[in-house]
């Protein structure tokens, strides 16, 4: 396996366009719906995989998905004033994060993001580590007491020790919640996405039904409560513990100097826990996926691992220096973009390149297809961590690589989820080695790129 399974029906064979040119898709509104519903993924023009610049007519509107990276740091670097989120955004996520950092807008996203950024200020973020280390040995305890030679599902497993690793950093004494349902609810709220979607472009009421949503509703209604009860607890304990949710508890609001109220800090810590879990979860998962089919570029990884800790365990002194274990991640993130699509409406047009981002159309920003772009990567299917080694990166283009987004809305976990990465990697193969057991996964996106099965591995002891 090369990291080469493209959603079904595209494929990276179209001939290459000029840098600047405008190509035109040919899917109809009907077509992209259909899509949507199966795998949002697919609903990313082809044409997107080989042309810098893809314009869509969709019901009577125009959507622009950008794949040049100039082009794309024009519209959200420099035109982010003249944005704001998708509505399918708020319409997907709200019943399960309502309005928190990830979903809010305007002023109201201004306060939450300041307030919630000294717990992710770069200084802070070292202090973390023994925490995750703790979290991926536990992890390999786990599969340890199962016995040697046993399967796992990776992409469980992942997501239990990153759920782990929030709930230990940013919700310390958060030891009531119950992460293995907590695993569930995201699961089940995100399975049926696509039809969430569809339902949000075609503009119908959030009480329409439609397959797998009285289950994710439920889910919505479970989780919600988990954070409430963490939020009664924390109020009973002020000054409990220096973390996120104090950061939370101080933030004013500079307009009207008022504090959070328990809805918003829910949905913060709600906000969170989802999008600080499944995101590094999934990248986990397919980062051991390709390592079990690249075994030359385990080896590697190990052999640094070795190298840097002399023998020994891994410490926190030890992540900053693993640096082919970074590029192993950040290479996973390239293949399968944990959040593949970024939307943004156009409330202000401007000129955007050859085209013209006309107000109240759409924007898309397809992270897979840009990191899968034939005008930008060199074999862009193959699997080589090599191209994010330091001598590799300084050559490229910013915005040519950007699984945490861009501009004022990017990924206030990047940092976090980098470290984590590395340090869950270290420890897990420095101590198993892994061995694929089930059919081959294919990407799909139910909000995050999940694979389409469990990715289920022997685990066999070093
Ligand atoms: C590999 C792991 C991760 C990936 C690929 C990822 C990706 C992203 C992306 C692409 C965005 C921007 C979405 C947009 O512009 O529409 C985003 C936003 C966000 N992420 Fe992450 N993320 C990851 C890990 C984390 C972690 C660990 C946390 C928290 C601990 C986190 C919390 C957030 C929040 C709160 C936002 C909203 C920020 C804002 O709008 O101000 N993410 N993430």
């Amino acid at each position: 396996m090369t990291g080469d399974d493209m959603p079904d029906g595209l494929t990276t064979t179209a001939p290459a366009a000029e840098p600047t040119a405008l190509v035109e898709s040919r899917m109809t509104t009907l077509g992209v719906l259909a899509r949507l519903v199966r795998d949002p993924l697919t609903s990313v023009p082809p044409e997107a995989y080989a042309a810098p610049l893809v314009r869509a007519r969709f019901a009577g509107g125009q959507r622009l998905y950008l794949v040049d990276p100039p082009l794309i740091q024009d519209a959200l670097v420099r035109h982010a004033d003249d944005l704001a989120k998708t509505s399918d955004v708020g319409r997907v996520l709200g019943p399960a994060l309502g309005q928190g950092l990830l979903t809010a807008e305007g002023a109201h996203w201004r306060w939450q993001r300041r307030g919630a950024a000294p717990a992710f200020a770069p200084g802070r973020l070292g202090a973390f580590l023994p925490a995750m280390i703790a979290a991926a040995e536990a992890m390999t305890r786990r599969w340890a007491s199962l016995g040697d030679g046993a399967e796992v599902d990776v992409g469980h497993e992942t997501s239990v020790t990153t759920l782990d690793i929030i709930v230990a950093t940013m919700l310390p004494g958060g030891g009531d919640l119950d992460v293995a349902r907590i695993v569930r609810s995201v699961s089940d709220y995100l399975a049926p996405a696509g039809w969430m979607f569809a339902c949000a472009m075609l503009g119908l009421p959030g009480w329409m039904p439609h397959p797998g949503r009285r289950r994710a509703m439920a889910a919505a209604r479970s989780f919600q409560g988990a954070m409430r009860r963490e939020v009664a607890r924390r109020r009973a304990e002020p000054g409990a513990a220096d973390d996120l949710v104090a950061a939370l508890l101080g933030a004013a609001d500079p307009e009207t100097g008022r504090a959070m109220t328990d809805d918003e800090l829910a949905d913060n810590i709600a906000t969170f826990v989802m999008a600080g879990h499944e995101t590094t979860a999934v990248a986990l998962a397919w980062s051991l996926h390709l390592l079990s089919r690249h075994p030359e570029h385990e080896a590697r990884l190990v052999a640094e691992v070795e190298a840097v800790t002399g023998g020994g365990p891994v410490r926190p002194e030890h992540v900053e220096r693993l640096a082919f274990a970074r590029a192993v991640f950040e290479e996973a993130c390239r293949l399968y973009p944990p959040a593949p699509i970024i939307g943004r409406g156009v409330r202000r047009g401007f000129r955007l390149g050859p085209a013209r981002a006309e107000e109240g159309s759409v924007l898309i920003v397809p992270i897979h297809a840009l990191h899968r772009n034939r005008l930008l990567w060199d074999q862009p299917e193959r699997f080589d961590p090599e191209r994010f080694m330091p001598e590799r990166t300084r050559t490229r283009h910013r915005y040519s690589f950007m699984p945490f987004g861009a501009g004022p809305r990017v990924c206030i976990g990047a940092g976090f989820a980098t470290l984590e990465a590395v340090a869950v990697l270290a420890v897990v193969l420095r101590a198993f080695r892994l061995e694929s057991a089930g059919a081959e996964p294919h990407a799909t996106m139910h909000v995050t790129l999940r694979p389409d099965r469990p990715i289920r591995m022997r685990v066999r002891r070093r």
